[in-house]
């Protein structure tokens, strides 16, 4: 951990400096030693369930097509990048086919990255070999119960070594009835700030009554929640927990998980949201209710994020609609939620921390640090449900890999 220096980005008391959020320099080290080293989620199974399925992605921001190979049904990752002229060879963002083909000379390549043909090839003469031309392997892919992650390290520890403790949340998640399936697509959004404010907000019950105070007079007026009762649950209810998982990875727990495994979505909840707590699998996957959620660094003041509906492959037309409504309702371009966190915890922040003049050019992350515990098995931590634990995990790792990236 850093100490307290002027050029130090996180303090040992939880002062997070202002250049982490603005600095280029910061973002191209995150690129290199976060987006270049980490697991990164391209895909759920689901997406790509038929031989010739396919959909982009982005490592960062490296573009990648992740592909069913329709002869053996093999998981590709290919760099989305034409071989001849680096012409971007898949527009689409899903669908199916047989190959892949370059519209700029159209250079032709099969769904596990194979170059089956290249017009007027004689040109190139008797030395050109195809077989070493074909698109480029994201060199790690694994899969975890359905989810799909990529690394463009070919160091890097199994995907199940990487998931560490935060293994059993995703289990949580593919254990639903009948699993889940990303059906909807995703909803997008991109806002002007840093892609780390989406996933410290990603947990966290502090801001939720103050940003979301419309969303919560909305339900009030309903008579479907209480803000009463959400700040009286955040304030002192002790089984809604923030967890640590080590790794980066973090939770918020809307009571014991026990207390819901191996119940049907629908006795959980009669809402359409499916999960009984927030989760980031670190650096950018995320779940909240019944939303998978993908943060996409563009670059150090521009961020995409893709909004997934999961649907229980259980669930009847009624109950998938319930999710869609759902879905719209807080997170869709018209909906109550996603606007008020990009205008309230993404645009306005990065507005004020353009304030660089400030006599001490820090924001506060330490709440709730003086009563986490550890648990000395697991080394898991808790803390209660507004600390900013959750944001701490994300920084422990995240520190320990820029750093090194500052350094190189
Ligand atoms: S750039 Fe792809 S065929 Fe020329
Ligand atoms: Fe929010």
């Amino acid at each position: 951990m850093s100490i307290t220096t002027g050029s130090a980005l996180i303090t040992d008391d939880w002062r997070i400096a202002g250049r982490v959020y603005r600095d280029p320099q910061v973002f191209e080290a995150e690129m290199r030693t976060i987006f270049a080293r980490c697991w990164i989620f391209v895909a759920h199974e689901s997406e790509i369930a038929d031989g010739g399925d396919y959909k982009v992605a982005q490592i960062g921001r490296q573009p990648v097509i992740v592909s069913r190979n329709s002869d053996d049904g093999s998981i590709h990752v290919l760099f989305n990048r034409c071989r001849h002229r680096g012409s971007a060879v898949c527009q689409r963002e899903y669908g199916n086919a047989n190959h892949f083909r370059c519209a700029y000379h159209g250079w032709t390549y099969g769904s596990d990255g194979r170059l089956i043909g290249v017009p007027f090839p004689d040109a190139y003469g008797d030395g050109f070999d195809k077989s070493s031309m074909g698109l480029a392997h994201v060199p790690r892919v694994e899969s975890y119960r359905g989810f799909i992650f990529a690394c463009l390290d070919p160091d890097a520890v199994p995907l199940r070594e990487y998931l560490g403790n935060a293994t059993r949340f995703l289990d949580f998640i593919a254990d639903l009835p009948g699993g889940i399936e990303l059906s909807a697509h995703a909803s997008k959004l991109e806002y002007e700030a840093n892609w780390k404010l989406q996933l410290e907000n990603t947990i966290d019950c502090y801001h939720f009554s103050f940003t979301h105070k419309s969303w919560l007079d909305i339900l009030n007026q309903r008579g479907t929640s209480s803000p009463a009762t959400w700040v009286e649950n955040v304030a002192r209810n002790d089984s809604w927990r923030t967890i640590d998982f080590g790794g980066g990875h973090s939770a918020h727990e809307y009571g014991p998980l026990e207390a819901h495994e191996g119940r049907s979505p629908v006795a959980n909840f009669t809402s359409g949201e499916l999960l009984p707590f927030n989760f980031v699998v670190f650096p950018s996957l995320g779940f909240v209710g019944a939303q998978l959620r993908v943060v996409v660094p563009l670059s150090v003041t521009r961020t995409r994020v893709l909004l997934y509906p999961m649907m229980p492959r259980d669930y009847d037309d009624a109950q998938r609609e319930e999710v869609l409504r759902n879905h719209e309702a807080f997170y869709g371009p018209s909906g109550a939620g996603s606007a008020d966190d990009i205008e309230v915890g993404f645009d306005r922040v990065a507005q004020g921390l353009t304030a660089d003049a400030v006599p001490e050019d820090w924001i506060l992350m330490s709440r709730g640090v003086e009563r986490e515990v550890v648990d000395e098995a697991t080394g898991i931590r808790y803390a209660r449900s507004a600390d900013e634990l959750p944001q701490r995990a994300f920084y422990r790792r995240w520190l320990e890999l820029v750093e090194e990236g500052l350094d190189a």
